[in-house]
């Protein structure tokens, strides 16, 4: 495996929004670094309170300030201002730190454009579940990221979820499959809870059978490595319930609709990445 630049443990989050939040608590909590390692900077001092007062981790109004000395930055702004937050690390993030950037669509070529030359870019496609620590991560490599480089960025994300490499054409495929797709979980759970409470259910108790339902469905799959095929078989007795639902799913091309959403959304990434 190629060697790692033997960084400084400094791992330094340009913004302080959710996400940053979700690897912090994650980050600390797997013991991967000390408080006093990770720094956090944002425009918004409600944020950085936030930030030192649940992990007492440093918490910068200035981001130039903030990526001196470190290791790794992690770029957790907004792609809206991401150019304009780079600009302001660019000349303080030491030349052999690494950067993570986890802003949607913004392509490694972008952000080595941004750096200086010969910085090592990797780029992250993390979900939302990340909050929760379930979270499901892509990472691709910037022209002059290396194996090591890919473990670093890898293991900040392991400590919120699971994490697979691709290459960076996938990118957009990852932000349709796995990016938005917690969003087609919640959409089939709102109809779930809608029809549970048409059959008469309380609210709350579909709601809390259908989040259930969506958890232990996921764990199954993670838990077994059973293609999900497999297992819709063992729970669909011929002639039985599951049957007569997925019949009125196979008639309606629910799996055709499903390709067409993801295939809308990996377009939409792609259009947004230019
Ligand atoms: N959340 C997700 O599920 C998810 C999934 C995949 C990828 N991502 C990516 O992750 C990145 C962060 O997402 P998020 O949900 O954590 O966003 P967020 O909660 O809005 O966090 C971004 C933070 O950066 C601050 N900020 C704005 N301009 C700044 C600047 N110049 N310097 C420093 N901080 C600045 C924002 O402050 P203000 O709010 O005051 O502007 C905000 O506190 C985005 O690029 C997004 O594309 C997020």
């Amino acid at each position: 495996m190629t060697r790692a630049p033997d960084r400084p443990d400094r791992l330094v989050f340009i913004g302080a929004g959710n996400m940053a939040e979700a690897l912090v608590g994650g980050i600390l909590a797997a013991g991967l670094r000390r408080p006093a390692d990770i720094a956090v900077a944002d425009v918004a001092a409600d944020r950085l309170r936030h930030f030192r007062d649940t992990f007492g981790v440093e918490a910068l109004d200035d981001n130039s300030r903030a990526a001196k000395g470190a290791g790794i930055v992690v770029m957790s702004v907004k792609p809206q201002v991401f150019a304009l937050a780079a600009g302001q690390v660019r000349d303080s993030v030491p030349p052999d730190a690494l950067v993570v950037s986890i802003a949607a669509g913004v392509t490694t070529a972008r952000i080595e454009a941004l750096f200086r030359p010969g910085a090592a870019v990797v780029r992250v496609m993390p979900n939302m579940p990340a909050l929760v620590g379930r979270g499901a991560a892509a990472l691709c490599l910037g022209r002059s990221a290396n194996e090591a480089d890919a473990e670093a960025a890898g293991a900040l994300f392991r400590a919120v979820g699971v994490v697979v490499r691709v290459g960076e054409r996938l990118m957009d495929a990852v932000t349709a499959l796995s990016g938005s797709g917690p969003a087609y979980v919640f959409f089939l759970a709102e109809a779930m809870i809608r029809a549970g409470t048409d059959m008469g259910m309380d609210p709350e108790i579909a709601r809390q059978l259908a989040a259930a339902t969506v958890e232990g469905a996921g764990r199954m799959m993670a838990a077994t490595n059973l293609p999900p095929s497999e297992l819709r078989r063992r729970v669909t007795s011929k002639g039985g319930t599951t049957a007569a639902a997925l019949q009125v799913m196979e008639q309606e091309r629910l799996d055709s609709l499903v390709i067409e959403a993801m295939r809308a959304a990996c377009a939409r990434a792609g259009e947004l990445s230019n």
